[in-house]
């Protein structure tokens, strides 16, 4: 079968433009999709090798233990599309119980998607692979002339949902269903709103994974936008929300300065922070009439040790 690569290139001037914007804000944020450069993505992999970020080892033992519950509540399919795919390594579990005769996987980071989807490729080879280095949360739309006609299943796993806010997640979950088309069906991971001392735990890690992981947007900047950041006068800062429902991560500024991005100056004051990501907890109830809003109807769901998969379709 045949596997194909295509590289949307990647818009230097989307992230120049998105983080002048969010640095002449207030507060100042800059949007979580930018973590994933090489190393971002190298680190967010050691991230979920930590004992105390448990969410990818558990959503993988819940896929592992139920999945011919899912595969037979999936039924036949032809094409599974992974948005956000990364090392292509969740959707083996599903290859392998459903066959199709098509995978279609798009990530932001091109290089690294091309490298984790050629295996794919060589391990099934009846299988056609289409990967799709683009930011789909710009261009989502631009995927489907690479995708062949018949059943669709969207995958999402991870939590990945929860890095959008409520109206966001409804928004990407709405064109999620005109991708997939009427008959097709959406299987999602995420994480559950738990004890949050645990969540606390699981953002801040004792070896400081998470930590480098935040503060490596500052040196992407650094490299890219010819930024003039000191990482070591900022401070990674994640705690959980209850009333909002969400982990927050910042970086704070550990004492009144200047920084230079892409030419233009922005003051921090001490203590003023730049907000790196919304990590939204659901409860299953709560993360279904969200889903409803954007016109899936729940088929059924699986639930362990804090974690939950739903199918929409
Ligand atoms: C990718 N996403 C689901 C992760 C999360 O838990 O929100 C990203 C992450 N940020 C810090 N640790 C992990």
């Amino acid at each position: 079968m045949v596997f194909t690569f295509k590289n949307f290139p990647a818009d230097r001037d989307d992230l120049r433009v998105d983080v002048l914007s969010g640095l002449a804000a207030c507060p100042k944020s800059i949007p979580p999709k930018y973590f994933y450069d090489e190393l971002g993505c190298r680190l967010f992999e050691a991230i979920c090798a930590q004992p105390e970020y448990v969410l990818c080892r558990t959503e993988q033992a819940l896929m592992t233990s139920r999945l011919s519950d899912i595969a037979a509540a999936i039924g036949p399919v032809d094409c599974i599309i992974e948005p956000g795919a990364g090392d292509c390594a969740k959707v083996r579990l599903l290859l392998d119980a459903l066959h199709p005769t098509h995978l279609a996987v798009l990530d932001i980071a091109g290089a690294p998607l091309a490298a984790a989807a050629e295996p794919l490729y060589r391990d099934y080879p009846d299988l056609g692979v289409t990967a799709l280095g683009m930011d789909f949360i710009h261009d989502l739309e631009a995927a489907a002339p690479y995708l062949p006609t018949g059943r669709r299943l969207v995958y999402y796993p991870g939590s990945s949902i929860g890095n959008f806010p409520p109206d966001a997640a409804a928004t990407l979950l709405a064109r999620f269903r005109r991708l997939a088309g009427t008959e097709g069906q959406l299987l999602i991971g995420f994480d559950l709103k738990k004890d949050p001392q645990q969540l606390h735990r699981a953002y801040n890690d004792a070896a400081g994974v998470t930590a480098a992981f935040n503060l490596n947007l500052l040196e992407r900047l650094n490299r890219e936008l010819n930024a003039d950041f000191d990482p070591s006068r900022f401070r990674h800062y994640a705690f959980y929300n209850p009333a909002a429902g969400r982990i927050e991560m910042h970086l704070v500024s550990l004492a009144e300065q200047d920084v230079a991005v892409a030419g233009q100056n922005f003051h921090f004051a001490l203590g003023e922070t730049l907000h790196t990501e919304h990590s939204y907890k659901f409860r299953c109830d709560e993360f279904s009439a969200i889903a409803k809003t954007a016109g899936w109807p729940l088929k059924a769901e699986w639930e362990h040790d804090g974690f939950a998969i739903q199918l929409y379709g």
